[in-house]
């Protein structure tokens, strides 16, 4: 019987967990054995005696529960350690943050792990239930307004009291793609005037199908910047000049701007400069959710609140997913559970097919090797 561990995270400020007790059942009922660290599942929420109950084996040490294992799940890439203790060969599927940490790939392939990027899970139909960017997303759209109306000294709905009116917020989301399709509905169920703006023309239609406005530069290149994988391109500094002047005047009467702009394998695109930031006023405030790829605010600092000298606010918190623990775990550990569909073959045995199309997209290393086409080159 193939055994799947799960150990603690160690990162810092990494509160969820890759398994939970609903996972741990079903991935028995499939025919894994689960060896669960003690405490993995605290931070989450999710205690011992849960996964016991679930049919866990609980173990005291990362190293005990990963030396005999075929597979580790993680949330976050497993540290030196964990890595030491893996048995070679051993899947891995975390968020390995391919691009930027090469130094926890090198170490897995050194040490002969077939290392899973759950981050290049494809964006195909039979993936979806395996999309860890999409699930994890949604959660920190949703959290992002959470945290910009917690940091907001002024109400979000529009409020009629014998005291007085108190008008509606007013959110600008920046990049809408899942997270910002989150935010943008969260923001309107709270009560706030939402405007959005994104490159894709895709999604124009899906921001006013949310009930909010749309605002970008409508150009040429605005109507080819989604790649065929439904990803933004780099945008032209001629055509960033024009997103600029355009939502300059809009960002200075925002309360809320909210900005989660990406591009695969790139640092996020700036998209809210010095000048705009400077525009905004006194208890104003930014929530930045790319900080992790760099950020899109000028100013915003990882894992810090700046306070502008206008008096504007720029969140820098990295790993907002973490901030809603319980439901980011829950949402991961199915991923996982659904990716462990394919380490077994028709008769349920464990038996990995590396040339299934989506293993084969997200395996980074294998037998001492780094595997990954954009990695070898990069
Ligand atoms: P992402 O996290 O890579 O980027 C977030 C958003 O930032 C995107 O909408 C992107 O267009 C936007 N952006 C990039 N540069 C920008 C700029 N200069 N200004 C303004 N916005 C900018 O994107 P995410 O959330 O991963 O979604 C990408 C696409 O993939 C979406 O169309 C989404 O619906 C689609 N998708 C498809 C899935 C599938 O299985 N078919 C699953 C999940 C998402």
């Amino acid at each position: 019987m193939a055994i799947i561990a799960v150990t603690k995270e160690t990162r810092a400020n990494e509160t969820r967990v890759a398994a939970t007790p609903e996972t741990v059942k079903k991935l028995t009922a499939a025919g894994f054995s689960v060896v669960v660290q003690a405490g993995a599942g605290i931070a989450a929420a999710y205690p011992d005696a849960d996964y016991a109950a679930a049919g866990a084996t609980l173990v005291g040490g990362a190293a005990e529960a990963i030396k005999d294992a075929d597979v580790l799940f993680k949330v976050r890439a497993p540290e030196a350690a964990e890595i030491a203790a893996l048995k070679s060969g051993a899947i891995v599927a975390a968020a390995l943050n391919p691009h930027q940490d090469k130094d926890t790939l090198n170490a897995l392939a050194k040490a002969g792990a077939s290392a899973i990027a759950m981050e290049f899970i494809p964006r195909i139909t039979r993936a979806q239930v395996m999309d860890m960017l999409s699930s994890q997303a949604n959660l920190a759209g949703y959290r992002a307004v959470i945290e910009g109306a917690e940091a907001y000294g002024k109400a979000l709905p529009m409020m009629m009291t014998a005291a007085g009116t108190v008008a509606a917020a007013k959110v600008f989301i920046m990049g809408v793609g899942v997270a910002g399709l989150q935010a943008i509905a969260t923001a309107r169920r709270l009560g706030a005037v939402v405007t959005a703006t994104d490159v894709r023309p895709a999604t124009k239609e899906q921001v006013e199908s949310l009930g909010a406005k749309f605002l970008a530069v409508e150009d040429e290149e605005f109507k080819n910047a989604q790649t065929a994988g439904g990803y933004a391109k780099e945008m032209s500094a001629e055509y960033q000049a024009k997103q600029a002047a355009l939502v300059s005047g809009h960002i200075a009467k925002q309360d809320i701007v909210i900005t989660t702009a990406l591009i695969p394998g790139r640092p996020a695109p700036k998209l809210v400069n010095a000048e705009q930031v400077a525009s905004m006023r006194a208890g104003s405030v930014l929530v930045d959710l790319a900080i992790e790829q760099g950020g899109n605010v000028v100013g915003a600092k990882l894992n810090e609140t700046v306070i502008t000298e206008n008096g504007a606010k720029i969140l820098g918190a990295a790993n907002l997913p973490g901030r809603i623990a319980t439901d980011a775990s829950a949402l991961y550990s199915r991923n996982l559970f659904a990716l462990s569909g394919l380490f077994l073959n028709k008769e349920g045995a464990f038996a990995p097919d590396f040339e299934d199309e989506i293993l084969k997209a997200a395996l980074v290393t294998q037998g001492g090797e780094i595997v990954h086409p954009s990695l070898k080159t990069a």
